[in-house]
């Protein structure tokens, strides 16, 4: 367990000589590892987790100790729920997980812009596929929410046209929801060829989600969208999720591709030879509008939670977050900078936000007017 400050003086220098990608295995290996053990466990409950009544509330009616999870595509397969569920966040999601395995994109396909506090990310969904992430979670269920992230299968073996595509969600979801608090669709994959698009016409989300009412969901589902300002295309989705009863909210994936509104210092020509889609501190501004449009669309008090993730690695960035209408706030990109000891210093920041605000409880801040 790095003390705080240590990560970033020592520890971070040193994984960030290392390829990205392999800095990340190395993380999740040395996590997997040490999870294993009740004894660290609890050694890292101890110096982690903060209990705040202040901070407990709920998503999807899952009761959870604070609002700060962990974003999916850190643990893709479920190897290191032990450490995980014991560092303090409210929820785990772990994914993209897909019905079969997959070996994503060529290498290299991660990339850091320290200048910025963001990486560029062109994965494509690697993982294990479904059964392996099942028989992973039948082992250990750890002490938190645990999200588990759907998407459909990345290789040519299995292309994106439908009603396949339906069937490859249908399967892993069949065996994946009864080990879930609850299931995100990944809809919009920006680094998968096969899922870019296919999403974009937006009937198919009603076909997807009518193949899964067949599959008698049990938990809440979310629905993790490709980014866009356009309201119109946001009100047509809660409308199609109004008639699926099962779907409990939304999320926003990072925006394909290196768009205008990224806020960058990095040059654009050098991001430019780095494929994939950008996360961390230059997505905050863009997810952030498009959380403030979708909270006006589905309103206080309507049964849709707001899942936002991009570019929180401070109290202030998650407290933002909440006050612009999210019900929980993720975090990836700002782990990487900052260590794991942010998780604590977000949470202990963020009830003293609240108290400053006068709010009693997080989900009473969620969406309230004034300042962000
Ligand atoms: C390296 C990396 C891999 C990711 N993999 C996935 C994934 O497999 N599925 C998914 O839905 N989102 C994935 N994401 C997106 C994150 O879940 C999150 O929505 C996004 O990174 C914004 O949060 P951040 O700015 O805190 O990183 C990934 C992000 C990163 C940086």
């Amino acid at each position: 367990m790095p003390p705080q400050g240590l990560y970033e003086s020592a520890l971070r220098p040193l994984l960030f000589r290392l390829d990205p990608e392999r800095a990340h295995d190395l993380t999740l290996r040395l996590s997997e590892l040490s999870g294993r053990s009740s004894l660290t466990r609890r050694v890292a409950r101890r110096a982690y987790v903060v209990r705040d009544p202040r901070l407990r509330t709920t998503l999807a009616g899952i009761p959870l100790d604070n609002p700060l999870g962990l974003a999916a595509g850190f643990d893709k397969n479920g190897r290191a729920l032990g450490m995980l569920g014991a560092m303090g966040f409210g929820h785990v999601e772990i994914g993209s997980v897909s019905a079969w395995p997959s070996d994503g994109n060529p290498r290299p396909r991660l990339f850091r812009i320290p200048q910025d506090r963001g990486i560029v990310v062109s994965y494509g969904v690697p993982n294990e596929g479904a059964a392996a992430v099942r028989r992973r979670l039948d082992a250990y269920r750890p002490p938190v929410a645990v999200g588990v992230n759907l998407v459909k299968t990345n290789d040519r073996a299995h292309p994106a046209v439908a009603p396949d595509v339906y069937e490859d969600y249908a399967a892993s979801f069949a065996l994946l929801q009864d080990r879930a608090d609850y299931v995100a669709l990944n809809l919009s994959c920006p680094n998968s060829a096969a899922d870019r698009d296919f999403f974009d016409d937006l009937p198919r989300i009603d076909a997807l989600l009518e193949r899964l009412a067949a599959c008698s969901p049990h938990v809440p589902v979310i629905l993790k969208l490709k980014p866009t300002r356009d309201a119109g295309v946001l009100r047509e989705i809660v409308a199609i999720a109004d008639g699926h009863p099962f779907v409990a909210g939304f999320a926003i994936n990072l925006p394909a591709g290196k768009p205008p509104e990224l806020n960058l210092t990095f040059p654009r020509e050098a991001l430019a030879r780095m494929p994939g889609a950008v996360g961390g501190r230059p997505v905050e501004e863009y997810v952030n509008a498009i959380l403030a449009t979708l909270y006006e669309i589905v309103g206080p008090g309507s049964r849709y939670a707001l899942m936002a993730a991009g570019g929180v690695s401070t109290a202030e960035d998650a407290y933002r977050k909440l006050r612009l209408g999210a019900t929980v706030v993720q975090i990836y990109t700002g782990l990487v900078y900052r260590g794991p000891h942010v998780v604590k210093e977000i949470l202990t920041g963020l009830a003293r936000l609240l108290e400053r605000d006068g709010f009693e409880r997080v989900a009473d801040a969620v969406g309230a007017p004034g300042r962000t």
